[in-house]
């Protein structure tokens, strides 16, 4: 069966049809894959029956898959630990009192992965293996779109501004840097618009769970503008839900979308494979 390309929002998603992950896909095809990619942020591919080996050999698609590493001594991680893997499990499963995996139960507010760190990831591969009954979505929005849809005026006062982009492991609360030690949590400065570096386009470049504030403005101010800009990254209109079927893998451009989670109940087993493509550093 040929490739087909199924978008499933005027902006962002579309499923990638009529490819299988087990097997090796030919170069042509790849080529197909990662202009869907391009073109529509996120793709989704169902129905697969993937072993660890095959997602791997489905990233490198995309580039190439970070092996995780272990996080720095004293850091606030609760994040389970397999290191030196390219998985990570996304996951509320505990066994003898020890969280399988990262990211535990419930909603969590809308981000980029790995903002805060010097080269962000080019993108996550997540493999759905447990669902709840319900809830769970994830939802992604498409922040070439808030960067089109910042009223004018404000676009040009942000040009060239930077922000702090930090990750201190809540899922759902505003970051509170009055009480935060930076020096125990990973954070960067990032541009606050960068421009793609595969594509070219200008993309907005903050969230509401990690990005802490914009250097060099006073903070109610700065506080003021993100609010405004929070709501412009995740306006219904640019936002796609993916409900998750078993087999679902969602690969998601991770420099010019965010994403969230939904709440789902926390006495079912969720159970996310994960895997992530080498970044780099982001510019203006
Ligand atoms: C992630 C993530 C959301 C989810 O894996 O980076 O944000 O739906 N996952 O589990
Ligand atoms: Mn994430």
């Amino acid at each position: 069966m040929a490739m087909s390309v199924v978008p499933m929002h005027p902006v962002i998603g579309a499923e990638i049809k009529g490819v299988d992950l087990t097997k090796p896909v030919d170069q042509e095809t790849q080529a197909k894959i990662r202009k869907a990619f391009e073109d529509h942020v996120v793709v989704v591919f169902r129905g697969q029956d993937l072993a660890d080996g095959d997602q791997v050999r489905a990233g490198e698609i995309f580039g190439k898959v970070v092996l995780r590493e272990r996080p720095p001594v004293g850091d606030l991680s609760t994040q389970g630990g397999n290191w030196d893997t390219p998985f990570m499990y996304v996951t509320n499963i505990v066994e003898n009192g020890k969280s399988l995996g990262s990211f535990g139960d419930g909603e969590m507010w809308f981000h980029h992965d790995t903002s805060y760190y010097e080269e962000p990831h080019r993108a996550t591969l997540l493999y759905s293996q447990k669902l709840t009954s319900w809830g769970g979505e994830t939802c992604f929005a498409n922040q070439y779109a808030a960067y089109d849809n910042i009223p004018r005026k404000l676009r040009d006062k942000l040009e060239g501004r930077k922000v702090l982009q930090m990750h201190d492991y809540k899922r759902r609360e505003r970051l509170n840097l009055d009480v935060v030690d930076l020096a125990k949590v990973r954070h960067h400065v990032q541009p606050i618009f960068i421009t793609h570096p595969a594509t070219g386009r200008k993309s907005l470049y903050v969230s509401r769970l990690m990005t802490a504030r914009i250097e060099g403005m006073p903070m109610a101010e700065s506080e003021e503008i993100l609010a405004q800009l929070f709501d412009i990254s995740e306006d219904p209109s640019i936002v796609y839900e993916h409900k998750w079927k078993i087999g679902d893998l969602v690969c998601w451009d991770n420099w010019c979308s965010i994403h969230m989670r939904k709440d789902f109940p926390r006495e079912e087993p969720r159970l996310m494979r994960r895997c992530t493509i080498v970044g780099q550093t982001m510019h203006f």
